[in-house]
């Protein structure tokens, strides 16, 4: 595939971890930390490809819906990773960000998360964010909140305020949106991920489910992207004239 063809950055929901492990009679455990596998896996994919962002949604503000034994063992896991992997992340190039609201969060897991995205913080290599307790309303809401202090402190007029400015105060605003988004186990849906990041992203729904998506899966995501004509409002025509200019 020409890398012209290749997306800058892709999101990613990891679903059917649950779904993965009831098929093999075992608990849902099982399937999240095979779904851990499957997302180390992914980001060293996207090491040897040259993507330059992955977003992994991990836990959405609305997970801890789920039953205190799941909300506890993802927590655990998430820390177990970050103090597991850090070293390995590094010794990638990779720089980790985590996006979402961190103060729910055990304090160990504040501190682990703090840790390791200074470690890595300097790194060229793949952008690895991934989002915990992360919801796309969340991040508009907060993007809101900072403009409106501006306003309040007389720093900023109502009347200034842009697609852009707004744009600016979102999570990752330092990064190119997403060109790709990729949902696994058949699902379609958005799911108050990116909302505002993905006005133009191309959607990708694979049936696979999260810990069988693999290189081969990948690759069908990446060649149906390299089908997609993004026109980000303009026509065919003109696209077409862009590309010949
Ligand atoms: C969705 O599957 C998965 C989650 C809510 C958790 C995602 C977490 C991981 C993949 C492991 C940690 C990864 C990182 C990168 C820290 P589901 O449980 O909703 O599956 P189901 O729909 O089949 O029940």
């Amino acid at each position: 595939m020409n890398t012209m063809d290749l997306p800058r950055h892709i999101a990613v929901i990891m679903d059917g971890n649950g779904r993965w492990a009831t098929k093999r009679h075992l608990p849902r455990f099982a399937g999240h930390r095979a779904g851990l596998e499957a997302a180390r896996e992914l980001a060293t994919i996207c090491v040897k490809k040259g993507i330059e962002v992955l977003t992994l949604f991990a836990f959405s503000s609305e997970n801890w819906l789920r039953p205190t034994e799941e909300v506890s063992f993802l927590m655990d896991l998430f820390l177990t990773a970050l103090e597991r992997e850090a070293d390995k992340l590094h010794q990638q190039n990779i720089q980790l960000r985590i996006i979402g609201e961190r103060d729910r969060f055990d304090v160990k897991l504040q501190q682990q998360i703090k840790r390791v995205e200074a470690l890595t913080a300097k790194n060229t290599g793949l952008k690895l964010n991934i989002a915990v307790n992360y919801g796309g309303r969340w991040d508009i809401t907060e993007a809101c909140k900072k403009l409106a202090l501006e306003v309040e402190k007389g720093l900023l007029s109502s009347q200034d305020i842009t697609p852009e400015l707004v744009n600016q105060k979102m999570a990752l605003s330092d990064l190119p949106p997403p060109d790709l988004f990729i949902r696994t186990s058949g699902e379609q849906r958005i799911s108050n991920f990116m909302l505002w990041q993905f006005a133009y992203t191309e959607l990708y729904f694979s049936e696979a489910l999260w810990p069988d998506f693999n290189e081969t899966e990948l690759e069908k995501a990446l060649a149906f992207f390299a089908g997609r004509e993004r026109r980000f409002g303009y026509t065919s025509e003109q696209i077409r004239e862009k590309q010949h200019a």
